[in-house]
């Protein structure tokens, strides 16, 4: 029984060694993909993922160019992507975005002889159905955008050296309106826009009675992006027939965290995303592993800065001394303010790693944001402080020199001021609530509002305790 059961087994894994073997052969069409950098590789991943959940089992290559590193090798190869390491084709034009340095790479996806027909998608779209039909497609497809110009995010290639060649030798003397490698197919193929759209049910018998055509247009369900989207807040096409979505937007890629709260169609990206396979360690819903142990701190560290700062507290207040308050401290204070919100903002966005999943980024970045206002109007309360002692002290220096010593100790104890505190959390909570409030007009105008008010309290009563804390300086010098 045993004995069968192991010849059965010997002969299952040699049909399946068998199959793969042929799979290695036979496949002549293949989806491709370019790689300039680790930037991209978490789209490379999604993409990979969306093709093979529509069932395809055809090869995937992705080209990979010298800035990538080699983990990121790696871990594509364990997606299952067929790694193919290529140098890069130098932009010509000296006038292009700088981001287009390696954009002619792209054109080496006409110089892959070894498959019959390749189908490039960038790495910045998603499969969503479905698009072996594409394949049909004959000599070059592509989709026509905005505008009577084709888009260079999908294409249809048959491989072909000599049209490679061909393409070489006017590299560096055709018009490239974009500055990259979509301008100059442009100008490769000027007579795009008039040729005729690509029909994927078109039966055999029609396509051999009509001649090859030099090139089809592709449907914009083959290549859908997300502008289109966001001028209707709707897909302009059917949805249910949609194909390939191209998150085109230049800052708003759909791995970037935040982009997940401003441009709906992410969610059809995150939602493949989250479904990524560990094949590294730590690498499972496209987490990047050194990601993983920065977010961990960054979750922390505030935590342990804010219970730091609660041991010293800054932020406790007495009153009285209302007369000797500057006229100017509470216009400088509001404009303290909101410098120190802009800083916040600006720091915690940047120090936030940018591929992280949605929720945590934002919670991220509210959190640091908090604790990076705190500690700036924080500090300058405690400066606020510090002045007030020092006016208290000039003027009761020349007049006083009949202090009560034990005053100054007794006022030592920290007396809680509730107000502070009051106005304090009022801050928090705007500030978390206007995000919330999806960024609404009136959500910034109260918050502006109260943060004015309450910067001008509480720099206020700064200055105020320090007046008060005069005795307790001298005590201390
Ligand atoms: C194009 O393909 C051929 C054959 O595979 C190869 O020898 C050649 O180096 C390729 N050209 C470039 C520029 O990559």
């Amino acid at each position: 029984m045993s004995r069968l059961r192991s010849i059965f087994s010997i002969l299952l894994v040699s049909i399946l060694a068998l199959c793969n073997f042929n799979g290695a052969l036979g496949s002549e069409e293949a989806y491709v993909t370019l790689l300039y950098g680790d930037e991209f590789l978490l789209g490379v991943r999604v993409l990979g993922k969306s093709i093979r959940d529509t069932g395809s089992t055809k090869d995937m290559v992705a080209l990979v160019s010298d800035g990538v590193s080699d983990y990121a090798k790696m871990l594509i190869q364990a997606d299952g992507w067929i790694v193919k390491t290529i140098s890069l084709l130098e932009n010509p034009n000296h006038v292009r975005p700088k981001r287009f340095w390696g954009v002619y790479t792209k054109l080496k996806i006409f110089n892959m002889t070894t498959y019959k027909k390749v189908v490039y998608l960038d790495a910045d779209t998603i499969v969503v159905k479905d698009i072996e039909d594409v394949f049909k497609c004959q000599k070059f497809c592509a989709n026509l955008k905005h505008s009577e110009r084709l888009n260079s995010g999908v294409l249809v290639v048959e491989p072909s050296e000599d049209l490679f060649k061909d393409m070489m030798t006017k590299v560096n003397t055709m018009y490239s309106y974009t500055g990259g490698d979509q301008g100059f197919l442009n100008s490769y193929f000027p007579d795009f826009p008039n040729a005729r759209v690509f029909d994927p049910h078109a039966s055999p018998e029609e396509l051999k009675s009509r001649p090859t055509p030099e090139m089809e247009r592709l449907s914009t369900l083959y290549n859908a992006d997300v502008g289109l989207y966001m001028l209707a807040n709707k897909w302009m096409v059917d949805e249910e027939e949609l194909r390939v979505i191209h998150y085109t937007l230049g800052p708003l890629k759909p791995w970037d965290w935040w982009t997940h709260w401003l441009v709906k169609p992410v969610d059809v990206w995150q939602n493949i995303r989250i479904n990524l396979e560990e094949r590294l360690p730590g690498t499972g819903g496209g987490q990047h592993p050194n990601d993983e142990l920065l977010v961990k701190f960054l979750i922390l560290l505030p935590f342990v800065f804010l219970a730091f700062c609660y041991y010293r507290s800054y932020l406790q207040f007495a009153d009285a001394a209302q007369s000797k308050v500057p006229v100017y401290l509470g216009a400088l204070s509001v404009v303290v303010c909101f410098v120190a919100a802009i800083i916040s903002i600006v720091l915690s966005f940047s120090s936030v790693p940018r591929q992280i999943m949605p929720w945590t980024g934002f919670l991220l970045v509210y959190e640091w944001t908090f604790t990076i206002f705190l500690v700036l109007f924080g500090s300058y309360l405690h400066l606020i402080h510090r002045w007030g002692k020092y006016v208290a002290n000039q003027a009761t220096s020349f007049s006083s020199l009949d202090y009560d010593s034990g005053k100054g100790h007794l006022r030592q104890t920290p007396s809680c001021d509730v107000s502070a505190w009051y106005y304090g959390l009022g801050m928090a909570f705007f500030a978390l609530a206007v995000p919330l409030l999806a960024l609404m007009v009136v959500g910034g105008f109260i918050l502006a509002s109260f943060m004015t008010f309450a910067s001008e309290h509480l720099s206020i009563s700064a200055f105020r305790r320090g007046y008060e804390d005069k005795d307790a300086l001298r005590i201390g010098t």
